[in-house]
């Protein structure tokens, strides 16, 4: 995506394609002189890219934007055309950790708090050329992660795809709060792990549901402990339940449950 300024200071400071964008690069400079500088792009580069996003997503809300960066501790990573002459944007990845109750294989809940990946975009012009994998791979190094101890929101089918083609990924046990998380999760010990220069992060595993039929039905909604944070799909206000149980919605969010394995 090109944009009529220049580089932002914040993505110029290094050659690197990548910049990571926390709340703390969205800060004004505290000189004056600085201040003049066209710092604030950067915030319209970030909403401009979430808009785009959320429109390939068919999401009914844009869910990454400057102001919800500026209040989060999440980290964007952006990924900038460092050969173009002028500011030009091919991507970014948004990550964060969040406090959830997921399901093993055996139905057994867990408590967990993992890095998440909430937003994932590459522009249209330039899909399917490796820059999903470039920032992908440059986010897992800045994480500390590997691919199976991540938890996604809610992926798309081409995220889906994505991860099966590059990692192999792609048994999931369903679970109601939107959020994926691959078998490899549980069974290597994943998602429990600290994040880079993080104390340990919370992992306990809570109990059996009564049924565990209920995990094969996407349909049905889940009895799960009402702790989950909301994911992407429920921040417009539309209840929960409506989103679970919609299929019309579910398709046009491009997320269909024949792509479960
Ligand atoms: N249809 C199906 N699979 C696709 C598509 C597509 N149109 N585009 C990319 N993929 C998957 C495929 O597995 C593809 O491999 P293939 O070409 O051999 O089939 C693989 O991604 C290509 O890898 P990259 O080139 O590294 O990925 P890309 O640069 O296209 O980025 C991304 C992947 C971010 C998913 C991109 O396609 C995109 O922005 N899609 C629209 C927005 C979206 O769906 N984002 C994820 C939302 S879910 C979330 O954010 C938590």
């Amino acid at each position: 995506m090109d944009f009529q300024f220049d580089v932002p200071p914040a993505l110029r400071a290094t050659q690197d394609r990548i910049t990571t964008v926390t709340a703390n690069t969205l800060l004004p400079p505290s000189s004056r002189a600085a201040q003049g500088r066209n710092w604030a792009d950067l915030s319209k580069i970030i909403d401009a890219m979430g808009l785009s996003s959320a429109s390939a997503q068919k999401l009914p809300q844009v869910i990454t934007t400057a102001e919800r960066l500026a209040h989060s501790n999440h980290r964007l990573y952006l990924l900038r055309d460092v050969q173009a002459s002028g500011c030009v944007i091919l991507g970014f990845i948004k990550v964060g950790e969040k406090k959830l109750f997921l399901y093993d294989d055996a139905g057994k809940l867990h408590e967990r708090e993992p890095t998440c990946v909430l937003d994932f975009y590459v522009h249209e012009s330039c899909q399917r050329g490796g820059f999903g994998r470039e920032l992908f791979d440059h986010m897992l190094e800045a994480e500390g992660r590997a691919p199976w101890q991540l938890a996604i929101d809610r992926p798309s089918h081409k995220f889906l795809s994505f991860l099966d083609r590059h990692f192999q990924l792609s048994g999931f046990t369903k679970q109601s709060n939107n959020y994926v998380v691959f078998r490899k999760f549980f069974t290597s010990g994943a998602g429990n792990g600290p994040r880079r220069g993080d104390k340990k992060l919370q992992s306990r595993q809570i109990g059996t549901p009564s049924s565990t039929s209920q995990m094969t039905d996407y349909r049905s909604p889940v009895s799960t402990p009402s702790h989950n944070p909301p994911s992407r799909y429920s921040r417009t206000g539309t209840p929960h339940s409506q989103i679970k149980t919609s299929a019309g919605l579910s398709e046009a969010l491009g997320f269909s449950p024949m792509t479960y394995r």
